[in-house]
């Protein structure tokens, strides 16, 4: 089952009062004599929530940017939003100004689901620069060099499960992104298919993944009481779905974690972000040792979907352009031959794969709106003034299409990355992982696993659309799901 979003069918009534307790705050906003970014007209109470394309928010933010500039305000009821539209002014600000801007709004959402321990959501503060010093320990780019052979073993896993069951790719995919993700982690060697824990995880970050949006946190949020309300209670489908996802999360992080305990005191441990962790923790320091269970159960939400998506994405691209799918087969059979399969060593030697792999990203990227950020303080920035607590969206999906850095931006073009002379350009679309102090801490196994995926993928496979039960082939038509990351419901993938 996959929720295009977290139902919200509460009651007018109550509707009503977060309307009126948004009003006390909107009537606080116009005594403020101060010069805000530019951003389109709100109207009073609601503040910009109807106008607001709830499917696709990121191209109402940039919509607003080619009207108002890189740096728009709005307001979801009481919530006050800063979207940051270009590059530029997001490292301006979430980079050279990261200690005002690494703070992340606190959604109730998040504790709603269980998951308010988890480093994605947790303030700027000791809690969280503890779990990131872990991350850079496990994760960095030469530690994530270690976990190479996991992710080659798993992508040939991947390679088996297309052959066999190819009309299933996209369960497979999850798959794959999920047991890298458990073994880098936890060094746990999930089942080829239908593991019950990766599917717990998935279901629980599915629900989590929806929850954050947008309007729908910023209605719970106005209205914080909502979240005592039982789940019979009419309209409480929300509470239903929330209370669920917190009974799977507390299997999520303490399943896994006990595993890698119990497989270190039996000896057998695998090299893990947990293990190498936990064999630096001193006997019986719990505060660490709490940490290191949360820390990893965040990496683990935050990089299932997030990979299985840009996935989806890819064999969505290559479907749509057998142009593009044939000229990086070519390349691969000329320089690797057909004797066997690529591995990391052949990446410099394959510029047309890498540059559809920076096109895959750029082109529909999976977190359009990053995770938000929030700001610790005032500031004031090129005359406006920000204030202490907004939201601040970095607007990938804007950046990913400025018009004057990718041209025709809605094409898939993998040429896009190379310079006049034929050699790769030195784009490598790094702002899709975020900014700052924040940034994404998986990148570097995201990229290792993502191109091997593309690259084994394309020396073995032809991806073509389907033939119904007469040889006529099925017509595709996107459609995208909707949360904080943005995927291709495999519902939608084929239209019979
Ligand atoms: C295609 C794959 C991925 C994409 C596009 C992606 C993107 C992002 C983005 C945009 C952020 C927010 C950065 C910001 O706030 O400015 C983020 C944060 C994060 N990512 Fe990833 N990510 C991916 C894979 C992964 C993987 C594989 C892991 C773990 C192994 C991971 C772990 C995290 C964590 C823990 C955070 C929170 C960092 C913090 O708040 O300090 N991600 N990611």
């Amino acid at each position: 089952m996959s929720i295009d979003r977290l139902p919200l069918d509460i009651p007018i009534p109550l509707l009503l009062l977060a309307f009126l307790v948004a009003f006390g705050f909107a009537n606080g906003l116009t005594k403020r004599k101060v010069l805000l970014p530019p951003g389109p007209r709100a109207v009073p109470i609601l503040g910009n929530i109807l106008g607001f394309d709830t499917n696709s928010p990121w191209i109402t933010y940039m919509e607003w940017a080619t009207v108002h500039g890189d740096l728009v305000y709005s307001r979801l009821l009481n919530q006050e939003i800063i979207t940051i539209n270009s590059e530029k002014v997001a490292k301006d600000l979430l980079e050279r100004r990261s200690n005002i801007y690494s703070d992340r709004p606190q959604y109730i959402t998040n504790d709603m689901c269980g998951w308010g321990f988890s480093s994605i959501f947790l303030n700027h503060g000791n809690t969280w620069r503890l779990h990131r010093r872990m991350f850079q320990q496990a994760l960095r780019a030469d530690a994530a060099m270690t976990y190479r052979p996991v992710q080659i073993r798993k992508v040939h896993q991947l390679l088996v499960n297309f052959l066999e069951t190819p009309e299933e790719y996209s369960e497979h995919i999850q798959t794959l992104a999920a047991s890298v993700v458990m073994e880098v982690t936890y060094g746990y060697d999930s089942a080829p298919r239908h593991d019950a824990l990766v599917e717990a995880v998935e279901r629980s970050t599915n629900i989590l993944a929806k929850a954050l949006s947008p309007e729908g946190a910023a209605i719970l949020g106005a209205l914080p009481f909502l979240r005592h309300i039982p789940a019979w209670f009419p309209g409480a489908s929300f509470k239903r779905l929330t209370l669920e996802c917190q009974q799977l999360t507390v299997g999520v992080v303490e399943i896994p974690f006990q595993y890698t305990k119990q497989s270190m005191a039996a000896g057998t441990a695998k090299l893990s972000m947990v293990s190498d962790l936990l064999s630096r923790t001193e006997q019986g320091d719990c505060h660490r040792e709490l940490a290191i269970k949360h820390a990893s159960a965040s990496a683990f939400a935050a990089a299932s979907e997030t990979s299985s998506s840009t996935l989806n994405v890819f064999m969505l691209a290559m479907f749509l352009h057998p142009d593009v799918q044939r000229k990086a087969q070519l390349e691969i059979d000329s320089i690797i031959g057909r004797d066997r399969l690529p591995d990391f060593s052949d990446r410099p030697s394959l510029p047309y794969v890498e540059a559809v792999f920076r096109e895959t990203l750029r082109w529909r990227p999976v977190a359009p709106l990053g995770i938000p950020h929030a700001t610790k303080h005032d500031d004031h920035f090129e005359g406006y003034f920000i204030p202490k607590g907004a939201v601040v969206i970095p607007n990938i999906w804007a950046m990913a299409h400025n018009e004057d850095k990718y041209p025709d931006s809605n094409n898939f073009k993998p040429e896009r990355f190379f310079t006049p002379d034929g050699k790769l350009n030195n784009d490598n679309v790094g702002f899709i992982f975020g900014f700052g102090r924040r940034v994404c801490v998986g990148r570097h196994i995201a990229d290792a696993t993502l191109w091997a995926s593309f690259v084994s993928i394309l020396a073995t496979f032809s991806i073509t659309k389907a033939k119904d039960r007469q040889g006529n082939e099925i017509e595709v038509t996107p459609k995208w799901t909707v949360g904080i990351t943005t995927d291709e419901p495999r519902e939608a993938v084929a239209d019979d």
